[in-house]
């Protein structure tokens, strides 16, 4: 069993990922970390709590992190994400105002006071921007000596971008934190567009999690139903919608599901239409030390039986 914490911007593919963790026999989720990305920090944060209570975790902490990029104050959702996650993030679900659930303690000193206590049985999983871990790596540079591993749903290296036809979301929200992140010397697993637009769900997958009927099911369903209905109208066509973060999470817990390459990611700054690309840092291409590992492939089978079964799980009482 492994210790995980998850560091969620909570929109659809954020909850899906947490219900997933909680259901697989592998993970012990520690505490829930939330930041703004998908939606508004206080958003995630009560989209989060609307969740665990959902699905009777009421016993899972809940820590508030960054609430805007580091380099500027005026984070807004982007139109993209309004459209792809509604506007509230959660689809059409109603969702628990004034989240009581939320520690006094802020999510940086927890994932910092986590590592320290547990070390390498840790696993911290990014699936929003990387503002957070940029944050921790900045309070405490020897982090990367006493996490056990960190694995980050974000970057595209060899498809097109999401948010913008270059960069992937996370990236593109907070392109310095990446940047800031990746050039930190701490090991990285990634797992970006590459893999994650291959690990589809579509309408039989739903229509057999909403057949367990429980409230958990009804809430975790619509959400599907409501990212689904997004992807029907997207024009990458795909058959299904992309499970990004899940993916991500079942790849922390299960780290032979996907095949990686050690590379040197680096991010685009410029204010271009290039910014808040991963790119390949050609300076290091003969550097024998490699920080990052990118998912370049993914076992899709293996991966959508781990993750509808945790599902099963945990929305199936
Ligand atoms: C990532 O961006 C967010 O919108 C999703 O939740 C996921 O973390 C995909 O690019
Ligand atoms: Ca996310």
């Amino acid at each position: 069993v492994m210790k995980i914490i998850l560091d969620l911007d909570t929109g659809i593919d954020d909850a899906l990922a947490l219900s997933y963790a909680l259901g697989d026999p592998m993970a012990e989720v520690i505490g829930v970390t939330c930041t703004y990305g998908n939606v508004f920090r206080e958003q995630a944060l009560e989209n989060t709590e609307t969740l665990l209570k959902a699905l009777g975790r009421t016993d899972i902490p809940i820590y508030a992190g960054p609430a805007h990029p580091l380099t500027r104050t005026d984070f807004a959702p982007t139109a993209m994400c309004r459209v792809v996650h509604g506007e509230q993030g959660f689809g059409q679900a109603r969702i628990e105002p004034d989240p009581d659930l939320v520690q006094p303690q802020p999510a940086v000193e927890f994932i910092l006071e986590a590592a320290r206590r547990h070390g390498s049985e840790l696993t911290l999983l990014t699936a929003g921007p990387l503002t957070t871990l940029a944050e921790v790596l900045r309070r405490n540079p020897n982090f990367k000596n006493e996490i056990g591993r960190v694995v980050c749903m974000a970057g595209a290296l060899t498809v097109a971008g999401n948010e913008t036809p270059f960069a992937e979301a996370n990236v593109r929200v907070d392109p310095e934190a990446a940047a800031e992140v990746f050039t930190s010397g701490l090991p990285l697993v990634l797992v970006g567009l590459d893999v994650t637009l291959k690990t589809l769900y579509d309408q039989a997958h739903i229509d057999h999690l909403r057949a367990l009927k429980t409230p958990a099911a009804d809430l975790v369903g619509g959400l599907m139903q409501f990212y689904l209905d997004y992807y029907k109208t997207d024009k990458r066509r795909l058959a299904g919608c992309p499970l990004h973060d899940p993916l991500a999470a079942v790849a922390a817990l299960h780290p032979d599901l996907i095949t990686t390459m050690p590379v040197n990611l680096k991010v685009e700054l410029e204010e271009t239409a290039g910014r808040g690309r991963t790119v390949a840092d050609l300076t290091r291409l003969n550097d024998p030390q490699k920080d990052h590992q990118m998912a370049i492939d993914a076992d899709v089978p293996r991966f959508l039986e781990l993750f509808t079964h945790a599902l099963e799980r945990s929305l199936g009482n």
